[in-house]
């Protein structure tokens, strides 16, 4: 799609005060991006000759989203209507543009072809301007179409000045036009702040051109979805549900399998591959990348994440930044903070938590553990509740563990440390030295059994009057005994 001869103004300088918040309202998010970089993405798609984008409220911040996209900004300082919104456009416009496409900031659901369609309806009726219209079940809100007996556009107008038969009109505006820019800035000097906001309404320009018999027409939105604004945090809601279920829709059609789709949140930049099957009340986030015939479970959130084909991210496991290689088995319970690297046939089970470190091929740490800054080698097991000791307050250290290592459960790996390939390190112990390969290390106090220790103590005890009624039976009964005989 190309507009050679169209400029884009994007209306983004309002407070949006209905949000009742501190945020500018396109800044809000909704379908993981900012409602101002969805519309100003439909808006590049259409490679308008510039994209104008009219900022004022936390302009920095609003600038900073859109210059990044390629667009340009010009700051309206103060906010005095759509309409003054324009009249501050004006200069900044190029002279070479022949038409305007205007779009406000806060209507993210907007697509492309739909813009292309406006543009292309507006040229072929050669009409001074064309409004992108939609019918309504609840038009609340909305500026309402007003046409004439021979359906032709009269006008718009706003909700707070219209009368209950206007009211009653489902047809709304969309807030989405396109203007021949010779026609239109004559209308722009005439607007006067004759409504409830003693604002300068553009949609006046409506009434204003019909008055001087100008061709006025109305494109109505085939998917009045597409219109919606976000002027409140019900309708930015909405507007979020709607992004999501054309994401998990679009991943459906390509062969993933979702259950429960309503549940799941998926931003619109991630791909997963064919039979792939995500469960229910998954979120997927950022530009994370999904295999084929991968299952990620109930619960799940994975950031900025690349999961190879056939592996299995079992329920409420949270991965950041992270890959996960093919057939590698991850939760349920797995957190895998950046930098985990997971290899092929690997397994992180459950409360296991992994920072910067490779797990490479079938190696597995099924239960407990923390391991951070390390590298586990091939086919390795690493016992319940090991832990790498990478941090003594001031730096962080490395643990190298070779391949077909065993490390036994409740092992402390004081790092640096490196334990070489086949070794053993036996359960409880606390490494602080390189183990040697195929050595076993074993670092704990010597055992010690004392036979008869336990009972020579509970008699000291019922001597003394000091043993507690909540004894064992044995001890109880016991201790009965010797009572009942010293009263003897
Ligand atoms: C506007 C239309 C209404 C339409 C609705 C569709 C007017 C008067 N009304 O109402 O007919 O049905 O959109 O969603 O135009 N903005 C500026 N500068 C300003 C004021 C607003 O840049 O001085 C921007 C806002 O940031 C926003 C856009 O213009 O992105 C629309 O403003 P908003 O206040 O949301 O208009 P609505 O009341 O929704
Ligand atoms: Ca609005």
């Amino acid at each position: 799609m190309k507009a050679k001869d169209t400029a884009i103004l994007l209306l983004a300088a309002g407070k949006g005060t209905r949000m009742r918040s501190e945020l500018a309202k396109v800044l809000h998010r909704a379908g993981g991006l900012s409602l101002v970089e969805h519309v100003v993405r439909a808006c590049q798609a259409l490679k308008p000759i510039q994209l104008l984008v009219v900022i004022g409220h936390q302009a920095e911040e609003v600038s900073a989203v859109v210059t990044a996209l390629g667009a340009q900004t010009v700051v309206q300082q103060p906010q005095r209507g759509t309409g003054h919104a324009m009249q501050v456009a004006r200069r900044a416009i190029r002279k070479s543009a022949k038409f305007a496409i205007v779009v406000p900031g806060d209507a993210p659901l907007l697509r492309t072809e739909t813009l292309a369609a406006l543009l292309d309806t507006h040229r072929r009726g050669e009409a001074a301007a064309t409004i992108l219209t939609a019918e309504l079940n609840d038009p609340t809100d909305y500026g309402r179409i007003l046409r004439d007996s021979e359906g032709r556009v009269q006008a718009i107008v706003e909700e707070k000045s219209a009368t209950p038969e206007q009211r009653a009109i489902r047809e709304v505006n969309s807030s989405i036009y396109c203007f021949t820019l010779t026609k239109l800035w004559p209308c722009l000097n005439a607007l006067r702040p004759e409504n409830a906001h003693r604002e300068l309404y553009l949609t006046d320009v409506i009434g204003l051109l019909r008055q001087q018999n100008e061709r006025v027409l109305a494109y109505v939105a085939p998917d009045s979805q597409e219109i919606l604004g976000c002027n409140t945090r019900g309708a930015l809601a909405d507007v979020d549900r709607i992004f999501r279920a054309r994401k998990a829709a679009e991943l459906m059609e390509s062969g993933v399998t979702i259950y429960l789709p309503e549940t799941v949140v998926i931003d619109p930049e991630v791909t997963a591959g064919p039979d792939t099957i995500v469960e229910p009340g998954v979120q997927l986030l950022g530009k994370t990348r999904i295999g084929a015939r991968c299952k990620i479970g109930t619960g799940c959130i994975l950031l900025d994440s690349r999961i190879d084909d056939e592996a299995v991210i079992a329920a409420y496991s949270v991965l950041d930044s992270c890959r996960v290689w093919p057939k590698a088995k991850i939760g349920p319970f797995s957190r895998l903070r950046p930098g985990s690297d997971i290899r092929e046939g690997a397994h992180v089970g459950g409360f296991v938590e992994i920072k910067k470190s490779v797990i490479h091929e079938g190696a597995k740490v099924p239960h407990l553990s923390y391991i951070g800054d390390a590298t586990i080698g091939r086919d390795s097991n690493i016992g319940a509740g090991t832990i790498t000791c990478n941090y003594d307050g001031f730096a962080k250290y490395p643990t190298t563990i070779g391949e077909g290592v065993f490390i036994g459960s409740d092992t402390a790996l004081v790092a640096p440390v490196r334990v070489g390939r086949g070794a053993y390190v036996a359960a409880g112990s606390t490494i602080t030295e390189n183990v040697p390969a195929d050595a076993l290390a074993i670092a704990r106090g010597r055992q010690a059994n004392k036979p008869g220790w336990a009972a020579t103590r509970r008699k000291e005890l019922a001597r003394a009057g000091k043993l507690k009624s909540s004894k064992r039976r044995t001890s109880r009964s016991r201790s009965k005994r010797a009572k009942s005989k010293r009263r003897r």
